[in-house]
């Protein structure tokens, strides 16, 4: 099956109703491009003929694709008629069928996509449309059936008339072409007068004239069909990304005591049997081992790495930082740029001072050393193993404190033994 088929990803577009100087597949969701979803898709279905169509600021984009994949840059954007019809040149020997998948809709399954390239190929039909019914379809093309009920044509929301305005079925923009009727379509969308664009949905209507065979796959749920064009549906998409997120998560053995106030970026390892309370918001690049306990309140920046029965809870900011096992951090703290050992107990209100005004410098804490409440620890430095500091001190940078020696006071001092 995937031998005949070949995918063309659109994703030129600038996004203008984003209103934004980021090409609209680059904005993040879960802080994640959105075109980094569809990449996953096209890898899961197992296609290996995929051209991307980019364009505004490609280069950025480009940065982001699978090493070797292959990139038509279309200079200006005319469509997504004018977006495919350039593609096809590269898949000049390729025959059988063209999957147009869309680089704004992230939260696409790939079941979904397999079963109407299933559909697609076993009633031998030249184009197959993903549709969804839904009770909103402001925005989406319609998709208009002929009193047989068959699918004669799409109509963009811009060109539909009231009576049109009000049919629910909705264009998803995941169409399936038998190439060979894609190439004799396009041959034919005019451009929109109104738009100033060539469509893609007119190859639709063009093909139903001609008699040619077309239906379509209704998706089953109704989210994965949501098409990012403004920043309100970037928010949408979000939360329905990071509930999924959530959910796998909690499959694998995370305790989220309330997912819907929980933000946690897409691909974070979470050992089992780690509890995450309420208003935690873990960025890209955080790992954190089993049985953790997380939150309320803990924000995890990059490079943060917890190891197995860490505790962090309760107004955290953690960043570029490692925390091995059984160390904890239960109250208000800054912790950045952190080497932390074994068993530490990080009392409430610590502060690793990290920023000199031109770099950031390292704190190193040895295992089951004892921060007191309220340390400042002006880096670099380095508290030995065992060590403690008292309540309130300032521990300057450089003068670190040695193994099982106590400090106190601003400047810190060493107690006598
Ligand atoms: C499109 C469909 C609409 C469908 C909706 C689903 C058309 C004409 N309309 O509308 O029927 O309901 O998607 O979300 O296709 N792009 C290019 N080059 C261009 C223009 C667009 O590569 O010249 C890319 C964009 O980057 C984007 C995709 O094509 O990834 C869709 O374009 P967009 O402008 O978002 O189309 P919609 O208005 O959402
Ligand atoms: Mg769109």
């Amino acid at each position: 099956m995937k031998k005949n088929i070949a995918c063309i990803i659109l994703a030129a577009g600038k996004g203008k109703r984003m209103k934004s100087n980021l090409p609209k597949v680059m904005h993040p969701v879960c802080s994640r491009p959105m075109l980094g979803y569809v990449l996953d898709l096209v890898k899961g279905l197992g296609i290996n003929k995929n051209i991307f169509v980019l364009g505004f600021k490609h280069e950025q984009v480009e940065k982001i694709l699978y090493v070797g994949a292959k990139v038509i840059i279309q200079k200006r954007l005319m469509g997504t008629g004018d977006a495919v019809k350039i593609a096809l040149p590269l898949l000049k020997n390729f025959k059988g069928s063209i999957l147009v998948l869309y680089g704004d809709i992230p939260l696409l399954k790939k079941d979904t996509v397999k079963k109407l390239i299933e559909y697609h190929i076993k009633n031998n039909l030249d184009a197959t449309i993903l549709t969804a019914k839904i009770d909103k379809p402001a925005g989406y093309g319609r998709v208009l059936r002929d009193k047989y009920s068959s699918i004669c044509g799409i109509v963009e929301e811009k060109d539909a008339n009231d009576f049109q305005k009000d049919i629910r079925e909705i264009n998803t923009g995941i169409i399936c072409f038998r190439k060979d009727r894609l190439s004799e379509a396009l041959r034919y969308v005019r451009l929109n007068n109104r738009k100033k664009e060539y469509y893609l949905t007119d190859a639709i209507g063009i093909l139903y004239k001609k008699g040619y065979l077309i239906d379509g796959v209704v998706i089953p749920d109704i989210n994965e069909a949501l098409g990012i064009n403004s920043r309100s549906d970037l928010a949408k998409a979000n939360s329905i990304m990071q509930l999924r997120i959530n959910e796998e998560l909690m499959a694998s053995g995370v305790t989220i005591v309330d997912p819907a106030s929980t933000f946690i970026s897409y691909g974070t390892k979470i050992g089992k049997d780690s509890i995450i309370y309420p208003f935690t918001v873990i960025e890209m690049g955080v790992t954190i081992g089993k049985r953790c306990s997380l939150g309320p309140f803990v924000h995890l920046r990059q490079d943060t790495h917890l190891q197995e029965d860490v505790e962090v809870g309760n107004f955290l900011e953690i960043v570029r930082s490692r925390l091995s096992s059984k160390t904890k951090a239960k109250h208000f703290s800054y912790i950045g740029d952190a080497r932390i050992g074994r068993q530490v107990n990080i009392g409430a209100g610590t502060v690793t001072a990290n920023f000199d005004g031109k770099k950031k410098n390292i704190t190193v804490i040895k295992d089951k050393a004892f921060i007191g409440s309220d340390t400042i620890l002006v880096a670099p430095v380095e508290i030995g193993e065992s060590a403690k500091t008292g309540a309130g001190s300032v521990v300057v940078r450089n003068r670190n404190v040695p193994d099982g020696r106590v400090v106190v006071g601003v400047p810190a001092r060493l107690l006598k033994k």
